[in-house]
């Protein structure tokens, strides 16, 4: 049985409508059974619990011989995500699937990067058997600023004119979804990312193509954009972590590409255009 963690987020329930697509059985903790109504209608079946309890994880692990491990960028997710990878450990013969970043490399500054360095480092020390999925710039993130871009016209990133490669976690999930299905993955980091690399200006240009109506990239002083962060309750340890994420990549730390989806996927990853085109109903 294949566990997912993090289904009713973006990742974790773009692999949970993959594997449901293949027909493949899986079981997803939640931690609010009112969230899972789509899981369910996926034939999920559910674990209701808090990554933060290991009791729990104990249980939710019986019977598992794969398992997907994701959580947001919150201040204890590295304790969360160590004792998950603890508990695979402790039960033996599972296969973790772990949700990294390509841009967590040795050496790297931020503090989410860091971070992912240091749980990649915890799970090949824990002797599991695993891979690593390193994805980049999620074309999702989109769809939670969509109001604020059909009101206004405007992106507003404070990402000047540094790029990034747009990724669509629907072929996020279908990689996934592989990597949790087939052999042949034991020991692998997969960096995979979308098939251009765009500065948010050429990202806004495309959304004009295709929504029909000029749509601009704002990039104001970091300063200003964390007080944004700060006034719409973000805690700081969150300011930090996604101006220091956005500020690397104003500062050029994503500055490539690659072909590794479109290869194991055998079809052509989606581009920005279609992401907008798909979802162009929240936009417009
Ligand atoms: N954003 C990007 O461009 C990007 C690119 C590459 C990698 N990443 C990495 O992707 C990860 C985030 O993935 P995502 O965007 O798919 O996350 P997401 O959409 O925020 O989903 C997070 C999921 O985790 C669940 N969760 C949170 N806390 C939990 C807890 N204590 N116990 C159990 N479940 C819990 C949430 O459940 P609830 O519904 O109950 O809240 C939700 O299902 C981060 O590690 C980030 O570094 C992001």
């Amino acid at each position: 049985m294949i566990l997912l963690t993090g289904a009713t987020g973006k990742t974790g329930g773009a692999v949970a409508e993959s594997l449901a697509k293949l027909g493949v059985p899986f079981r997803a903790i939640v931690r609010d059974q009112n969230k899972a109504a789509g899981l369910k209608s996926l034939g999920a079946e559910l674990a209701v619990g808090d990554l933060s309890d290991r009791a729990f994880l104990d249980q939710a692990l019986e019977g598992i011989t794969k398992a997907f491990l994701v959580l947001p960028n919150v201040e204890d997710q590295e304790a969360m995500e160590a004792q998950f990878v603890d508990a695979c450990a402790a039960k033996g013969d599972i296969h973790l699937a772990y949700l990294s970043s390509m841009e967590s490399i040795p050496g790297c500054t931020t503090t989410v990067t860091k971070m992912h360095v240091r749980i990649e480092e915890h799970i090949r020390k824990s002797g599991l058997s695993y891979t690593m999925i390193r994805p980049t710039f999620f074309m999702q993130l989109f769809i939670g600023s969509a109001a604020k871009i059909k009101e206004t016209g405007n992106i507003v990133m404070p990402t000047a004119d540094g790029t990034v490669v747009p990724t669509d976690i629907r072929d996020v999930g279908d990689v996934i979804a592989k990597v949790l299905t087939e052999d042949g993955h034991e020991g692998q980091s997969y960096d995979i990312t979308g098939p251009e690399l765009l500065t948010l200006g050429e990202v806004a240009a495309r959304f004009s193509k295709v929504l029909g109506k000029e749509i601009k990239h704002i990039s104001p002083p970091m300063s200003a954009y964390s007080d944004v962060l700060r006034k719409v309750g973000f805690p700081e340890w969150r300011v930090e972590a996604v101006t220091g994420e956005l500020g690397g990549i104003a500062a050029g730390m994503i500055d490539h590409k690659t072909d590794l989806m479109d290869e194991m996927l055998g079809r052509p990853t989606r581009k920005i255009d279609d992401f907008v085109a798909d979802y162009a109903h929240l936009f417009k």
